[in-house]
């Protein structure tokens, strides 16, 4: 109770400083909530011709377009989070964060005082008697242990150790022991002749000298070749991984890789035995990698591996870039590091003292959220045709609907040590030294989650991310912190509480929605973690609703078709659960205002302003799974019959064709 009263005397206080502030009340009768749909409204431009540029055609993204890459509302969203970290950064003399001073180590380190030896000396640590400092020889040096030593860090060798979901069962995590990604060597010769500079770059930080740093950079340029050689062309993305094996009977197939060995170095600490550890691998790519081995030159090997370790934390390769880059860059290293700490600090430098409260008090207005869409669907479910004479399968929808979770991340508290791990270091170091600590915290908790610990960090807590997430397996949706940052959920400049749920509603209500319908989108009929496949009675009444959204308005129609029908549907559900919660209330009017109405789709519609990444490439929506923007919105809103009522758009005209998709 006492949360609540906060949080609205909170949002008030706000409106009346800013109304004081200014010194005049706003005098065209609109709000501060209404001035901000305006500013990026083109309102030449007919809302019934072309919605999206009516609402969108002024949007602009500023000085942050330049400076963050930033290309539309939501990575407007994003940029913003981070210019607020960085000029606390800049600005906090706080030795107590560790954020802090992890930023200004790393930022005021970068370039110049970023030292290799660092790197040097933990691979020498290791005990693999692993150094070319100095031009020391690694004829004894151990590649079996430096291979491992290097995933310790987080680093990657000579194959992939990723720990994943279980392909069978999603509760349960395992190994993937893959083939390495090549990323930096790439596909063409633009790469590699950047990659071999970079090599060289490193080779002569660690004192090689020039001509002897040049030719080494092309030998590990063709060592690595060679392994990438070893994939078969595009496997990478056909690869079907085959049951997952004990490690007990790798070790008999694949003796010379000694990974047993490997993962006694990994899991040091923690209890474990050979005959039980599951991994699934790619076996055609360790069968090969066996045989290379056999004739691999040590010495390129060795070193190959040595330099794996600064390249994974990119040792200098941002030195030339713009300022403003360096800057994001180590934001996103906190975020990838210490995610939960900079969750936290985020809400408290947008929240202000009192964020705990506001923050729980508004992930409760999301779960109340979440539970009227819920209720709404479900009404859907009870009365759909689909269903008709098959009431296993409505009652089966209903029930995975009722069992869908919402996940929503829970603050760090701020008592919690900052390093991830359990064994937390204090940042004293260099930032070479900082980063290697964090990762190697990182990749500790990560390894353990595989001997059932529960995920320190789990998906949600990213505190940069706008997006949300549909598990299918795990029926679930998770809306991760930086979502709830935003002001979609976070922005008090509304006065009316009606004009906050219509922002409420069409921001974070369709996003839910847009989640909850892939629920039951093709991918999700077809794939149900409770029930299995529905019948096909079922499934063939969906699809004949379903081919509306092949149409000729939907352009890549057959590769964006789930994600048009979590778009219409979604919006649909918002829509209308914002109405029946506003028509069950006494107290409102029983007429829908025709202003808030408009509200709530002009709302809409500007969550998507500016163009989507790949609209800008050569083949602009080919590799996306979703439609342009601008079709998104203009495609979602024509479904919508009572889009055309409220902007009185002629029948047939853009806005508001014949054809109207509809399935729930
Ligand atoms: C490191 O080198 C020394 C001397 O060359 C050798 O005795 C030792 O066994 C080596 N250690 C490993 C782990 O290979
Ligand atoms: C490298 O060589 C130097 C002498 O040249 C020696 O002192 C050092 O122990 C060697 N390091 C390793 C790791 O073999
Ligand atoms: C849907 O139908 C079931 C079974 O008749 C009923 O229990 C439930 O209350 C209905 N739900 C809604 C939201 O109408
Ligand atoms: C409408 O209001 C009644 C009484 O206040 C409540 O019991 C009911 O759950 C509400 N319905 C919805 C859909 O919110
Ligand atoms: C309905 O009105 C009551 C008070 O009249 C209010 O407490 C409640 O929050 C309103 N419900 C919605 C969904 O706005």
């Amino acid at each position: 109770m006492n949360a609540k009263i906060t949080f609205f005397s909170v949002g008030l206080l706000a409106v009346l400083v800013l109304v004081i502030g200014i010194g005049i009340p706003s005098t065209n009768g609109q709000n501060d909530c209404q001035k901000l749909l305006a500013r990026n409204m083109d309102k030449q431009t007919p809302p019934c011709d072309d919605f999206y540029a009516h609402a969108c055609g002024s949007w602009y993204g500023g000085e942050y377009q330049r400076n963050f890459g930033v290309h539309d509302a939501r990575s407007l969203w994003v940029a913003k989070l981070k210019e607020k970290l960085i000029e606390h950064f800049e600005s906090a003399t706080d030795e107590e964060c560790q954020l802090g001073t992890f930023y200004r180590k790393c930022f005021s380190d970068l370039g110049s005082k970023q030292s290799i030896t660092s790197y040097n000396d933990a691979m020498v640590g290791s005990g693999a008697n692993f150094s070319i400092l100095g031009h020391n020889k690694s004829d004894n040096s151990d590649w079996i242990l430096a291979n491992a030593e290097l995933r310790t860090y987080g680093a990657q060798g000579l194959w992939r150790l990723l720990v994943q979901d279980n392909w069978q069962a999603a509760e349960q995590k395992i190994f993937y022991l893959l083939a390495p990604t090549f990323q930096l060597l790439g596909q063409d010769e633009l790469s590699e002749f950047l990659y071999e500079r970079y090599l060289k770059v490193l080779l002569i930080d660690m004192r090689v000298r020039v001509r002897k740093a040049q030719e080494w950079a092309k030998n590990l340029v063709d060592f690595e070749k060679s392994l990438q050689r070893l994939l078969a062309v595009d496997r990478e993305k056909t690869l079907v991984l085959r049951e997952p094996q004990t490690l007990l009977k790798l070790e008999e197939q694949l003796p010379a890789l000694q990974l047993r060995k490997y993962f006694e170095i990994l899991l040091r600490d923690m209890d474990w035995d050979a005959s039980t550890l599951l991994v699934a691998v790619d076996m055609d790519y360790l069968q090969s990698l066996q045989r290379f081995l056999r004739s691999a030159d040590r010495e390129i090997l060795s070193t190959w591996l040595l330099l794996k370790l600064p390249m994974h934390f990119e040792y200098k390769m941002h030195a030339d870039e713009k300022i403003m880059n360096q800057k994001d860059y180590w934001v996103e290293q906190l975020r990838k590091l210490l995610p939960g700490p900079l969750g936290r600090l985020q809400m408290e430098l947008l929240l202000g003292e009192n964020y705990q409260e506001i923050y729980d008090n508004s992930i409760q207005q999301v779960a109340i959220l979440f539970r009227d869409l819920k209720l709404q669907f479900e009404a859907l479910l009870n009365e759909t045709e689909v269903f008709d004479y098959d009431l296993v399968t409505r009652t089966m929808a209903r029930e995975k609907l009722r069992a869908m979770r919402l996940l929503t991340p829970r603050l760090q508290d701020p008592g919690h040590s900052m390093s991830t791990g359990p064994a937390a270091t204090p940042l004293g170091g260099s930032c070479d030294w900082n980063m290697m600590q964090l990762s190697r915290n990182r990749a500790q908790q990560e390894l353990r989650q595989v001997m059932g610990e529960p995920a320190a960090v789990s998906h949600a807590v990213d505190p940069l991310v706008v997006n949300a997430y549909y598990r299918l397996r795990l029926n679930r949706i998770e809306l991760p912190l930086g979502l709830l940052a935003t002001p979609l959920l976070q922005e008090p400049t509304c006065r009316t509480e009606a004009e906050r749920r219509v922002r409420l509603s069409a921001g974070l209500g369709y996003i839910l929605a847009y989640e909850m319908v892939h629920a039951f989108d093709y991918d999700g009929i077809n794939y149900d973690a409770t029930n299995g496949q529905w019948p096909p009675r079922a499934i063939i009444r969906f699809g004949l609703r379903a081919a509306c959204y092949m149409g000729a308005r939907y352009t890549n129609a057959a590769i964006n078709i789930n994600e048009n029908i979590a778009d219409t549907e979604g919006l649909r559900l918002a829509f209308e659960t914002y109405q029946s919660r506003q028509d069950n209330n006494s107290s409102s009017t029983s007429q829908p205002d025709p202003e808030l109405w408009k509200s709530f789709f002009l709302v809409f519609a500007q969550t998507w302003c500016g163009k989507s990444m790949d609209q800008d490439t050569e083949y602009p929506g080919q590799y996306s799974l979703h439609a342009s923007h601008q079709e998104r919105v203009n495609n979602v809103l024509a479904n919508l019959p009572e889009f055309a009522e409220t902007f009185q758009c002629k029948a047939g005209s853009a806005m508001n064709p014949v054809a109207k998709c509809r399935i729930w």
